[in-house]
Order: C-alpha cells, then structure tokens, then sequence
C-alpha cells in the first residue's frame, strides 16, 4: 500500500521544531502581553471577496496564490493567505470601534498561499502578526516596528537590518505612480514579463522585482520620498526619530513597497542574509485606508507579520523536551514507590520523565543519556526500604541520599 505523504508546501511541525514553535509562541505571549495587545483568532477561511478587496486584485497573493474553492453551499471560500485582512473584518462586525479608541490584537496561526515551495517558502505556513487600529500617530509606527524587532532579539536571532520607507497616501502615491511609468516606460521591452504586466497594474512592484535587467533599471528611479506630502514626510520624520530614541538600527530604503496594496504611509521589513533568497523575517506597515475600503470607517491602523517557518530556522539547536529528570526503578518491588515518588516530584514542579517497563541499569543510563538530563533519581529495593531516593547529579556524577521531602527542597532552590 502506498504510504500517504504531507502535501506539497506543507509540513508537520514535530521534534524539535515542535519544541521551537511552542518556545516562539511563549516569548510571543509575553511579550505583547507586555505591550498591551491581546489574542485574537479568526477563522482559517474566509468569503473570497474579503481577501480581494483587503489585499487587492493586483497583488500576486489575489492574482495567483489564494487557495479558493467552493464549499457545498456553492459560496466562493478562500484559505487565509495572511491574517490583516480577517483581523479588520472581526474588528467592523464586532463594532469593536464602537467599545474602545485603541484595539492591540496578536495572532499565530496557518496562511496559505499557493507559491513554489523552496527553503523558507511553503504552501502552508506560520505567521505570528500584530494589528493595532484607531492610531494615526507616527509614534505607534516606531513603537510597533520596535517591538517587532525587540521579538527577534528576544528570540536570539542577530544579524538583523530593519528597512524602512513611506509610501505616502493615494494623492502622493498617484503622484510618484505615474513618475514612475513616465521613468519605467522607455524600458518597458526590456522588463521582465511579470514586470511588463505590473507596469500597467501595479507599477511600484517593479520596485522590488528580483530580476536583475529590472533591478538594474530601477536603481536610478526617482524616489517615493520625494513624491511625499508636507505632512507626510513630517510623518516619516518623526518614525525614524523615534525608532532612534528606541535603539532600533534601522536603513532607508526607497524600493521597499509590500506587496499588499492595504498600505499606505510607513512600511517597513526586517530582514536577515541567514536565508538566501528568503531573507524577510517580518514585514508590515500602516494601513489607513483599508477599514474605509472593508467597512466604510475612518481609522487608521498598523501592523505586521513575522514568518515562523523562517524565524524557527534562525534558531539554533533546542533541546525536544523540557525534561530536566530522569526517574530509573529497579526490580518490581520498587514500581510503585517509584511511580508515587515521581508523581509527588511533579506536582512540585519537577520536570521529569520515568520509564514504564522494567530495565536495567545501563539501558536506564542510556536513556538518561539521550535525554541529555541533569538530574537521574534512583529507586531500588534499599531505596523502598528506607523510604529514599538516590539523586544523582548527571553532569558531575555526585550523588546523595535524601527523603523526597529534601529531594522536593533541593529542586526548589
Ligand atoms: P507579508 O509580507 O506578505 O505580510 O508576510 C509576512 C511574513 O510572512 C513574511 O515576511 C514572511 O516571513 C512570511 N511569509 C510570507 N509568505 C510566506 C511563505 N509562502 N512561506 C513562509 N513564510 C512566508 C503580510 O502577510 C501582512 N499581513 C503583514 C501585516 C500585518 N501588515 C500589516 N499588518
């Protein structure tokens, strides 16, 4: 019989990189629960038209990505492909608006998007993001890049360089939009096929185009900056001050654009040359326009996104399990003094793993090996006798003879 593989894209998150799924998810909720935000869970799909006009019909992730299908009530239903989207949706049909001036939501979960798989790319993927909404001011962008940032470092993961732009809002934007076909426009035979197409779709895509012929051609670009309203490069002043003030390094970079058309003003990534071609970590911006876009309401929000399947690459080796104890019982007499005792240790907060089958001693000592523990606890016939346990010290093989009461105080301190 043919074995039934995990699909194309996807993957089981298991071993150790179950262990650095439940380690992010830990430093996730601490953190942002330091922040003030709060979780939120939407559902994994979603009406199609949501993502359509969230995200935008120009955009790759609409154009070709969406994993979109009709249930059997014949509606057109679409597989998350980001979360930003189902976010704004929760918070106009809960009226949230209406409750608070401030809403600071934090989500992990699946997306879907149908791309080519490689290293740091799949079908089926983890993002962990944040959404604030009811904030126009420049000090939110610097404090929420900032704490996307402080995450990573929290993580461990170095190297980093935080890249940011604005893309202004839609006068600014239409604007510098057609100085760049007027600039892109002589080339245009010269672009890649995508970016022919993105010319007339979406022209500040072929910003950030991978191609080299294109890239090439967009060194010399103007720059959206200088497109920027009075206010709106006031605007960018203030994010870049205070990203200062917070200690965030963080590079100007005029080509960076997102490719979610929800944006507008600050955006930002963070990126890393860990990942090769895959090197965005976290990415994310304002987006004021889409609440008006979604629900006809005049708030203004932020946000971003980190990839998990890329940050649990940046991590180095973790351990499987948290276990810190081994628990070896020799001989049947000691089975259920050991169990007891190893019950006791646990409800006092003793991380520790116990066998269920008789084994001997040098199959237990591998065991403790594997499980690379610092502590193993010995249980014999003496042991049961005297109502002891021998704790060993597995790193510098020291032992002692205590009472589970001093075994219980020992692993306290
Ligand atoms: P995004 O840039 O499309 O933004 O995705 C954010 C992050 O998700 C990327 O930087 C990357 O780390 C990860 N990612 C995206 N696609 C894949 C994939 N196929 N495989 C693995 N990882 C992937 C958004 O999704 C926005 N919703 C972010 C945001 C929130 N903006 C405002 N609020």
């Amino acid at each position: 019989m043919k074995l039934i593989k995990a699909v194309r894209g996807t993957k089981d998150i298991l071993g150790e990189t179950g262990t650095k799924y439940a380690y992010i998810h830990r430093i996730v909720e601490e953190l942002f629960g330091s922040y003030g935000y709060s979780l939120i869970k939407t559902p994994i799909f979603e009406e199609t038209d949501l993502f359509k006009r969230g995200i935008g019909e120009a955009t790759d992730v609409v154009e070709k990505e969406m994993y979109t299908f009709k249930d059997r009530g014949d509606r057109s239903l679409t597989l998350r492909p980001e979360g930003t989207a189902s976010v704004v949706r929760a918070y106009l049909e809960n009226k949230i608006y209406a409750k608070e001036d401030l809403s600071k939501f934090y989500y992990m979960g699946s997306m879907f998007r149908y791309e080519r798989p490689q290293a740091g790319r799949q079908r089926e993927f983890n993002q962990v993001g944040v959404e604030v909404l009811g904030e126009a001011s420049p000090l939110l962008d610097a404090e929420v890049i900032s704490m996307g940032y402080h995450l990573l470092e929290k993580l461990g993961i170095t190297d980093l360089e935080v890249n940011i732009n604005s893309i202004g809002g839609n006068e600014s934007r239409t604007k510098y939009r057609q100085a760049l076909i007027d600039y892109l426009l002589p080339a245009k035979e010269d672009l890649c096929e995508d970016c022919k197409r993105r010319l007339e779709t979406n022209p500040l895509r072929v910003l950030d185009c991978k191609n080299e012929t294109c890239k090439k051609y967009t060194e010399g670009a103007p720059s959206i900056i200088d497109s920027l309203s009075v206010e709106e490069k006031e605007h960018y002043e203030t994010v870049k001050k205070y990203l200062a003030i917070y200690d965030v390094p963080f590079v100007e970079n005029s080509r960076l654009v997102r490719g979610l058309d929800y944006y507008s003003s600050t955006v930002f990534e963070i990126v890393t040359n860990k990942l090769g071609s895959q090197g965005t970590v976290l990415g994310g911006g304002r987006y004021d326009n889409l609440l008006t876009q979604l629900g006809n309401k005049d708030i203004p929000a932020f946000g971003f996104a980190a990839g998990v399947e890329r940050i649990m690459m940046l991590l180095g080796d973790m351990k499987q399990t948290e276990i810190d104890t081994y628990v070896i019982w020799l001989g049947e007499e000691s089975q259920e003094y050991a169990m007891k005792t190893a019950d006791a240790l646990r409800k006092a907060g003793v991380k520790l793993a116990i066998d269920f089958n008789k084994k001997g001693m040098k199959s237990h000592m591998k065991k403790a090996e594997k499980l690379d523990v610092n502590y193993v606890i010995i249980i014999g016939e003496d042991e049961v006798k005297n109502k002891t346990l021998v704790v060993k010290n597995f790193k510098d093989r020291t032992q002692e003879q205590l009472t589970l009461e001093e075994t219980i105080k020992k692993f306290k301190k």
